[in-house]
């Protein structure tokens, strides 16, 4: 194998006691050469989000999604205008960011967007060389690569605009041993896990997908081939993702290795308006829909989450009663009455079988949501899924008045 990133394992990915055979299994790694890239990545360093209650937010992932609290600043560390949690899953990594003074930007931010994502941080091994490549292909740099030192190391950083407000934070932690990045200090959970809970719920970011506007999507996807070195990974268009009133096309790119997967989505012309519309609407203009987490045990994760209050899309038994899915989706790991008990939709390719499930809108804005996937061989996205996916959709849709 020539691609030396592949082989080393991130501190974070090491730290959660994740072997590189079950990230790949995970989240689906490809080999690849990396001594042509003009733009290498390592892996997702972080989600940033903004919200309208971070203190909140973070308790509530640590009770309802089992993350772990690490990391925090504030006005108590020096930061006059806004807090962040950072909490842990695995090597997922998720920032919350909540205003504190009323003049502060995040408020800003959140009046026009509400709870959503504001940066897909990823982990280069040499930001210079990401950000020079980066501008010669017309890149908006929002940071200039630049050093940030306290008592645990050095972090190089810089960031570049994306789409709609989003931005790519790029990092090289590689000289850095802190809780999260320089100016935060270590904070730990306060919250006591009930005897038999798992560790986690969850080990690792699969793909975080963004939703941009009508004509879009190729642009975008343009701008990933060029400025982020990314390929384009699957692809699906029209038919195969239309339901009888919503339409949406899709790209994928990634990185050589896989690690860090950016599926695009853009609303298609169909009779009613569809999802990513009505993304569009409520988030005032492109941004990040969902992230996908990677389980190891779906079926687990799922239950608990359920008992911890997360509500996840439906999907009717018709769709588990249908011999064509039956025939072509064969023998999975468990039977298929569990996953219709618990709606835990299932997809196979030329590969091997995914095993995946949506939540509900986490906020109060139909924007964010999760799913999680347990990936057996599949390197796909569900692509058999998402008629009876956008059909789910559609009927909450309907429920909130946006179709009728
Ligand atoms: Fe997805």
């Amino acid at each position: 194998m020539t691609d030396s990133i592949l082989t080393v394992l991130t501190h974070e990915e090491e730290q959660a006691g994740l072997s590189l055979a079950q990230l790949k299994e995970l989240v689906g790694l490809v080999e690849y050469d990396a001594s042509s890239d003009p733009f290498p990545v390592t892996a997702q360093d972080a989600v940033g989000f903004v919200v309208g209650n971070a203190t909140q937010t973070a308790t509530f992932y640590q009770l309802a999604l089992g993350m772990d609290l690490v990391a925090y600043r504030g006005p108590e560390t020096g930061v006059r205008d806004s807090k962040s949690y950072v909490l842990k899953s695995g090597s997922a990594r998720f920032v919350f960011t909540g205003g504190v003074t009323p003049d502060s930007p995040v408020l800003d931010h959140h009046r026009k967007h509400g709870d959503g994502v504001v940066d897909l941080a990823i982990e280069v091994p040499d930001v210079d060389k990401c950000i020079d490549h980066a501008r010669s292909q017309g890149a908006t740099i929002l940071v200039e690569p630049h050093d940030e030192t306290d008592e645990h190391g050095t972090v190089r950083t810089a960031a570049l605009a994306t789409y709609g407000e989003t931005r790519h934070t790029l990092v090289d932690r590689s000289r850095y041993d802190g809780p999260y990045l320089p100016g935060y200090i270590t904070r730990t959970t306060t919250v006591e896990r009930r005897e038999g809970h798992p560790r986690r719920l969850f080990q690792a970011v699969d793909h975080c997908v963004g939703n941009v506007e009508i004509g879009r999507m190729d642009e975008w996807v343009e701008f990933y081939n060029k400025v982020l070195g990314f390929t384009n990974m699957a692809e699906f268009i029209g038919d195969d993702i239309a339901t009888d009133y919503s339409a949406l096309m899709s790209k994928v790119v990634a990185s050589g290795n896989h690690r860090v997967k950016f599926p695009l989505n853009e609303p298609a012309v169909a009779k009613k308006k569809s999802q990513i519309d009505e993304y569009l609407e409520f988030y005032d203009g492109a941004g990040c829909q969902h992230m996908a987490l990677a389980t190891s045990d779906i079926l687990r994760t799922v239950d608990i989450l359920r008992e911890n209050g997360i509500e996840f899309l439906e999907t009717p038994d018709s769709y588990y009663d249908d011999p064509e899915l039956r025939a072509r989706i064969g023998q999975v790991r468990v039977p298929i009455e569990e996953l219709k008990k618990r709606k835990i939709l299932v997809d196979r390719d030329e590969d091997g079988y995914l095993l995946q499930i949506f939540t509900k809108p986490m906020g109060d804005r139909p924007t964010v949501f999760y799913e999680f996937i347990e990936r057996h061989g599949s390197l796909g996205f569900g692509k058999g899924n998402f008629k009876a996916l956008f059909e789910a959709i559609e009927r909450e849709m309907f429920a909130r008045g946006i179709l009728c």
